[in-house]
């Protein structure tokens, strides 16, 4: 008997990027140019994000971590320090603090939006405390009002950490990164705008644009000689080829965050009766989320890692995202810390499952990851 072939199902990835003729264009025009790093992409670059974002300045970098780093540099952190941050974040946030010797204090989140909790925040500062690091996780912005009355109240510098929240904007209409403190932005490959690797570090103060340049370039001021360096600097850099995609992407920056709000809002309708799983927080008080992943919340008797297998076996992709920052072997080992200390981020990170999200994702995928997480919790 002639055997049937049954084909496996397609793959629905957690995450694509989009890149297109323009950008494949932008980066030729560098290649052919010879001038693959430090050249004019990288002005033009910084000048279009800053302005996307209202933020006087911009400065270009490596990667969000890097520019974390230098943004905590910028705002006076050092050896000793303590800079109070969100355990429910990626782990580079708490790590930029300890690149300087610092420690990152955490404090628990606030249950709807996920981000840091203002009141959470203000009971973990100390003497010691230099700076608060917000992080606007899954692009929901954090509550900045609060937490800036905090930092006057108390005498403490602001990084933001808006690497996940491109095109995320506060209640009262400032997009995020247009504040005024350093706010920090990331390019990975996931993200809204990606450069491969990369990221971006907006800010209003003049004089960072000056320090914050340097550092990436290994302590040289612009007007120096050839390898005098006047301070201590990193290779921070970010290269013409890759300004040169993310400059290709900035001119279709509305029409790309409008494909993943589209998305979302899919999901949000093929979820909505499926019974006992939290969605993202809608959008409140003017407050606009900037699509970054879509993560649902399991109900708590669910088997978080079974629906991760039963999904991939129906060939798509999830993951548990994003694990409490405190938990990881390091973060216990360094520092001792247990499980109880921060509950509202424990309970959300035990729950917390990232299903396939990007721009060209199409309803029927939406309708498929949909109906197989059903069928994987058994609803
Ligand atoms: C919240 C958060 N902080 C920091 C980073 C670090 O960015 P990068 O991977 O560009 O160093 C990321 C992204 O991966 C992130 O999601």
């Amino acid at each position: 008997m002639a055997q049937q072939a049954v084909s496996a199902p397609e793959l629905i990835p957690l995450a694509r990027p989009v890149l297109g003729d323009a950008e494949e264009r932008a980066v030729l025009e560098v290649l052919r140019s010879g001038q693959l790093s430090l050249g004019p992409r990288l002005q033009e670059f910084e000048r279009g994000f800053a302005a996307a974002v209202g933020a006087p300045h911009a400065s270009a970098v490596s990667s969000g971590t890097a520019g974390l780093h230098l943004a905590l540099r910028a705002v006076g952190v050092g050896e000793g320090d303590e800079v109070v941050t969100s355990p429910f974040s990626f782990v580079a946030s708490a790590n930029a603090a300890l690149y300087e010797r610092a420690r990152p204090v955490f404090a628990d989140i606030d249950p709807l939006t996920l981000n840091l909790d203002p009141q959470a925040a203000a009971a973990a500062v100390s003497a010691r405390t230099r700076a608060l690091l917000p992080v606007h996780v899954f692009g929901y912005p954090a509550d900045m009002p609060a937490l800036e009355q905090l930092a006057s109240r108390d005498g403490l510098g602001i990084v933001e950490d808006a690497c996940e929240a491109l095109g995320a904007l506060h209640a009262d209409g400032t997009p995020v990164g247009g504040r005024g403190h350093p706010a920090v932005f990331g390019f990975y490959a996931n993200k809204q705008l990606t450069t491969g690797e990369g990221g971006m570090v907006t800010f209003a103060d003049p004089a960072l644009k000056e320090r914050i340049d340097s550092e990436r370039n290994q302590g040289r001021a612009p007007d120096m000689g050839w390898l005098d360096h006047d301070r201590l600097g990193f290779n921070y850099r970010l290269s013409d080829i890759a300004c040169a995609l993310g400059i290709a992407q900035l001119q279709r920056l509305a029409a790309m965050l409008a494909a993943r709000a589209h998305v979302a809002e899919l999901y949000r309708h093929a979820l909505a009766d499926v019974e006992g799983v939290q969605l993202p927080c809608p959008d409140r008080g003017g407050a606009q989320r900037g699509w970054f992943v879509f993560v649902v919340q399991l109900p708590r008797e669910a088997d978080r890692d079974g629906a991760v297998r039963a999904l991939a076996e129906r060939g798509v992709q999830s993951k548990p995202y994003l694990p409490a920052i405190h938990l990881m072997s390091f973060y216990r080992e360094r520092f001792g810390h247990r499980p109880g200390e921060f509950p509202v981020c424990e309970d959300v990170a035990a729950r917390s499952l990232a299903l396939p999200f990007f721009p060209a994702m199409t309803e029927a995928q939406v309708a498929r990851v949909a109906g197989e997480l059903r069928g994987a919790l058994g609803r």
